[in-house]
């Protein structure tokens, strides 16, 4: 194939792209800002990230991507196209790219996602599911018929999968993860202390002192907020046990997830998950004592892969390497042509 393969991990909260070769190019917050009036993309990345909740009504800051699929195809597309230009420049060939998508999308959401690589440059596009990438890039073997399971917690989804022969056995896809968790504390704030905090705020007491079980030494930080009453700026402490059970129900449900996949996973393959253990991958995977939580619940070793964060990234680059196993697991490149003249089952039904 001529053109250089490009990996994208197009996540809820971050994009990340492997170039083969050179491996991890770019790593930037899944946001974009435009003009409010004419549409037209000003900033995307960390610039825009900042804007958050400090935008004038002259910029409109979004996030394009909710619960790991395209909420905004423009703004996506935008930043897509962006990225691409940055990293190919004025190549003559287009390149081909392996983009991840969440491991239970409908057919529609697969084309979007083809239809947005090949409309922001790419000359081919495949699509590998997250949770199969996450594992290559943990360092799972490609084609060994064994069972490991990988729970990918990213900013929208988790993604839960049994992986054998590079292939996904058994997967489920929730909609609650590291954001979901952003959303409880300010509710819990709101709720517990009349003050009113954005989700900026809310992510960095995550990642502080956000904890998946109520820790022994108890730290409390302060924070600036608004409070809700006299609509001043204010200062409040919240502390480790708060962060706790403002984020433990959703904690609880992706556990449970993870129980349910077990159960739903052949008797061959969980026996191996026994032996292999349960790796955790995604930012979410940094939360102190995630891996803790799902040891609890499984009562299976559970670790977080090194670096989880750029586990799918990493992963995709593997797979770019090994496109053969993976073509002869039915992930083949797709080119435009091919998208617009195969409509899928799914988009007959939706007509
Ligand atoms: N140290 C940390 N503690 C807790 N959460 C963290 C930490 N570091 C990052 N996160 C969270 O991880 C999430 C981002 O993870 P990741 O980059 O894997 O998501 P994504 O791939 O963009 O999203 P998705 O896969 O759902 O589309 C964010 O919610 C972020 O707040
Ligand atoms: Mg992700």
């Amino acid at each position: 194939m001529l053109g250089i393969n490009i990996g994208i991990d197009l996540g809820t909260s971050s994009v990340i792209v492997y170039v083969d070769g050179k491996g991890i190019v770019l790593s930037e917050a899944s946001v974009t800002a435009s003009e409010t009036k004419s549409g037209r993309m000003l900033w995307t990345g960390l610039k825009a990230y900042r804007m958050i909740g400090r935008n004038p009504d002259s910029v409109t800051v979004t996030r394009p991507l909710k619960n790991g699929v395209i909420s905004d195809f423009t703004a996506t597309q935008g930043m897509l196209r962006f990225y691409l230009q940055k990293i190919c420049g004025n190549r003559i060939f287009k390149p081909n790219i392996v983009i991840c998508m969440p491991s239970t999308v409908t057919s529609l959401e697969k084309r979007t996602l083809l239809d947005l690589a090949t409309s922001s440059g790419a000359g081919r596009a495949c699509l590998v599911e997250e949770p199969l990438a996450a594992a290559f890039g943990a360092g799972v073997a490609f084609n060994k018929p064994k069972g490991v399971m990988v729970v990918d917690i990213g900013g929208g989804t988790t993604d839960i999968a049994v992986i054998t022969m590079g292939s996904i056995s058994v997967s489920k896809s929730i909609r609650i993860a590291g954001s979901t968790f952003d959303d409880d504390i300010i509710r819990y704030i709101r709720r517990e202390r009349n003050m009113i905090i954005g989700e900026i705020t809310a992510e960095e007491i995550k990642k502080k002192i956000g904890c998946a079980h109520i820790r022994d030494a108890e730290i409390a930080i302060q924070v600036k907020g608004k409070n809700y009453f006299t609509g001043m700026p204010d200062y409040f402490e919240i502390s480790t046990t708060e962060v706790f059970l403002a984020i433990r129900e959703h904690l609880q449900q992706i556990a449970e997830g993870v129980r349910e996949v077990l159960e739903i996973t052949p008797p061959e393959l969980s026996a191996d998950i026994s032996e292999t253990g349960i790796i955790l991958t995604g930012g979410g995977a940094l939360l102190r004592g995630m891996d803790k939580l799902i040891e609890k619940k499984t009562k299976i070793r559970t670790v977080v892969a090194d670096d989880p964060v750029n586990c799918v990234a990493r992963g995709i680059g593997c797979a770019l390497k090994h496109m053969d196993i993976l073509e002869e697991n039915g992930y083949l490149f797709k080119t435009r042509e091919d998208i617009s003249v195969r409509p899928e089952q799914d988009d007959i039904m939706l007509i």
